[in-house]
């Protein structure tokens, strides 16, 4: 068994290919390189990868699978037609992603909730004053996505005993949740929501969602955490609602351009809070368990759900 491996981040490729071979004795991992004409062009039984050059996957028909490190694959249908047709897809699936979820939201939403936020600017002026604590029936948290990232920031939400509110395509029957579903419901599922979080994988449908009309249609006063992808939101519809009151805050992992330019003018905006892309990292130890097992199943003749041909069941690509 051949496998390519490829990622631009040169100071990790090793320890992928040393852990790689030792969970996967049997095969033979070969590091794609721009310049390593011959061998690339060998024949290959399955690539692994993360932002794979167009190059490395043009033409590739002889795979038998394609494993993404990540769990959204918006980047990889970037390629276009540079991706083989029919060869199947395979992203993460939590692989250690859905706990760190879990962590940044539960932090985000804790900051707000018990008004850290505005604590440390008072701590910063030197001012102590009480502010009066909020209320838990007035902090309804509203996830957007209820995949394997959006049902686990719901699970640790649920156990501080915050009122939920859930969105995706199809209904769900999650105990404990409101559960919304479909564009017709997006209305009546935000005008709800104090806390809005951000977990839908982007799409042609989820492109833009967070626009004026939906961010407006939050309570006033609504709070802002984006963990998926930056296109979701118009950042300067975000900004004006910010700088207008509406929205008291955003904490946003993920933006239109990455890393954030150094004069986007969120990064004036005190009330919106910067992280560089971490909310879940990729696992290098859980993401290859979880590819090794993927490969002996399809290898054992195993029918597996995948992204093929982006259409696909559960994330709409
Ligand atoms: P997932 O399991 O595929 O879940 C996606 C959810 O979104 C599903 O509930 C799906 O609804 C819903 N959805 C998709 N299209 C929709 C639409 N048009 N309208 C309403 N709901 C829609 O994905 P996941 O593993 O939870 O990952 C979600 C995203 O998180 C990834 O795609 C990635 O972009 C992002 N992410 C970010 C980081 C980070 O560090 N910031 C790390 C990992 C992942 P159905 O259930 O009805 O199909
Ligand atoms: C990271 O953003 C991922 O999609 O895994």
């Amino acid at each position: 068994m051949r496998i390519l491996f490829y990622t631009p981040q040169i100071h990790v490729q090793e320890a992928w290919l040393t852990e790689l071979q030792q969970a996967l004795p049997e095969a033979t991992f070969h590091l794609w390189r721009e310049d390593a004409i011959e061998e690339n062009a060998l024949p290959a039984d399955y690539a692994v990868l993360w932002q794979p050059p167009a190059a490395m996957l043009a033409g590739r028909s002889d795979l038998k699978a394609i494993f993404h490190l990540g769990a959204g694959v918006d980047a990889l249908f970037k390629l276009g037609d540079a991706l083989p047709p029919n060869v199947p897809i395979f992203r993460l699936e939590d692989a250690g992603m859905a706990i760190q979820m879990a962590e940044y939201v539960s932090h985000a939403v804790l900051r707000y909730f018990r008004r850290f936020d505005e604590f440390d600017a008072q701590a910063r002026d030197g001012v102590w004053k009480f502010l009066p604590p909020r209320k838990k029936e007035h902090f309804t948290i509203g996830i957007l996505g209820l995949g394997v990232l959006g049902c686990r920031i719901a699970q640790s939400l649920q156990e501080y005993g915050f009122p939920l509110r859930g969105w995706s395509r199809s209904m769900k029957n999650i105990p404990g949740m409101d559960c919304f579903a479909g564009d017709a419901s997006l209305g009546e599922f935000l005008s709800g929501t104090q806390v809005l979080v951000c977990a839908l994988p982007l799409t042609d449908q989820t492109r833009d969602l967070l626009n004026h009309t939906n961010l407006a249609t939050l309570p006033q006063g609504a709070y802002l955490i984006n963990v998926a992808r930056g296109a979701h939101v118009v950042e300067s519809d975000l900004l004006a609602l910010v700088q207008n009151d509406h929205i008291a805050g955003a904490t946003l992992d993920v933006f239109r351009q990455e890393p954030l330019p150094p004069e986007h003018p969120f990064w004036q905006e005190k009330r919106i809070t910067i992280t560089p892309h971490i909310a879940a990292l990729t696992q290098r130890h859980e993401s290859i368990l979880q590819i090794v097992a993927k490969i002996r199943s399809l290898e054992n003749g195993a029918a597996m759900s995948n992204i093929t041909g982006r259409v696909h069941a559960s994330t709409g690509y």
